[in-house]
């Protein structure tokens, strides 16, 4: 794939994907927040049934964005669930950190980092440039798990990599643009505010693309694998169903972040599903 090319992709297949500039029903591969969000974003029952599938097409129709509440910015401020948070064995601010924790209240420090040891994996990319490098940590862990993914039968694609602050400027003020601030702020994090600018987190896709930054993602074989086996490799899915009270986003089935095996394997071992209980850090519904 070109550059320019994986340039203009990446721009459009932000975490995730920049909104539609094109009219509406185009098939840019735009989720909306609505699908994801409960009837009352807040009060939502955790129990509820699963994110509506079938929703590849993304007409307007599928994209009741005009009805939709205005997201969660202005909830209440759960706390996070009490965790025996594990021994700080990495520190939870320095972007260079396997353990990191980047959210609405806690922006990169320095907010314009850049990783020193970007690369690009071994695995099969969906994007190039920028998007398709990780940092090198995050690389090899990827290399792994996409190539037992594929050993099960299972394909996984690079769908967005690492993001620049200059990036992740554009794609949010996509989004802004589009959909207005209170629902941008659902899907696309602030510039500063990404996990994607550490280098550790990734958003895949399946070889098809089908689904692709969609609701109806998290029934893809590709999202299915990850989710019952990318703790095997020292990933969680970042951005669980219901969670979005206590991280600041949607569910997003295809966003990865890399955490390392043995806190991964930790946090599934104690159902801890997000970095704010596990780690005792105070949710992040909203910025302040
Ligand atoms: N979609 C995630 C939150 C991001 O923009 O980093
Ligand atoms: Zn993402």
């Amino acid at each position: 794939m070109f550059l320019a090319a994986g340039s203009a992709l990446a721009a459009l297949t932000a975490c995730d994907p920049a909104p539609p500039r094109a009219a509406p029903g185009s098939g840019t591969g735009v989720p909306t927040a609505s699908p994801y969000a409960p009837a009352g974003p807040l009060s939502g029952s955790p129990t509820a049934t699963a994110p509506a599938t079938g929703a590849s097409g993304k007409t307007a129709t599928a994209s009741p964005t005009a009805s939709a509440p205005a997201p969660f910015p202005s909830a209440p401020s759960p706390s996070a669930p009490a965790s025996s948070a594990p021994g700080r064995k990495y520190s939870l601010t320095d972007p260079a950190s396997p353990w990191d924790v980047v959210n609405k209240h806690r922006p990169l420090s320095p907010i314009t980092y850049v990783p020193k040891d970007l690369v690009q994996p071994p695995v099969r990319l969906a994007v190039s440039g920028e998007a398709a490098l990780l940092n090198s940590t995050t690389a090899a862990a990827a290399g792994r798990m996409f190539a037992a993914a594929a050993a099960a039968g299972v394909v996984l694609t690079l769908a967005s990599g690492y993001r620049s602050f200059a990036t992740q400027t554009a794609t949010y003020n996509g989004y802004v643009n589009s959909r207005g601030r209170a629902e941008a702020d659902t899907a696309s994090a602030r510039p500063g505010y990404s996990e994607h600018q550490t280098g550790w987190s990734f958003d895949i896709g399946d070889g098809g693309g089908a689904c692709s930054f969609q609701p109806c993602f998290a029934q893809q074989p590709a999202a299915v694998w990850v989710k019952a086996n990318a703790y095997r490799f020292g990933f969680v899915v970042r951005y669980p169903w219901m969670e979005h009270p206590t991280t600041g986003y949607y569910y997003e089935p295809w966003h990865l972040r890399y955490v390392g095996v043995e806190a991964a394997g930790d946090m599934r071992a104690r159902g801890i599903t997000t970095l704010e209980a596990y780690f005792g850090l105070e949710a992040a519904p909203a910025y302040r």
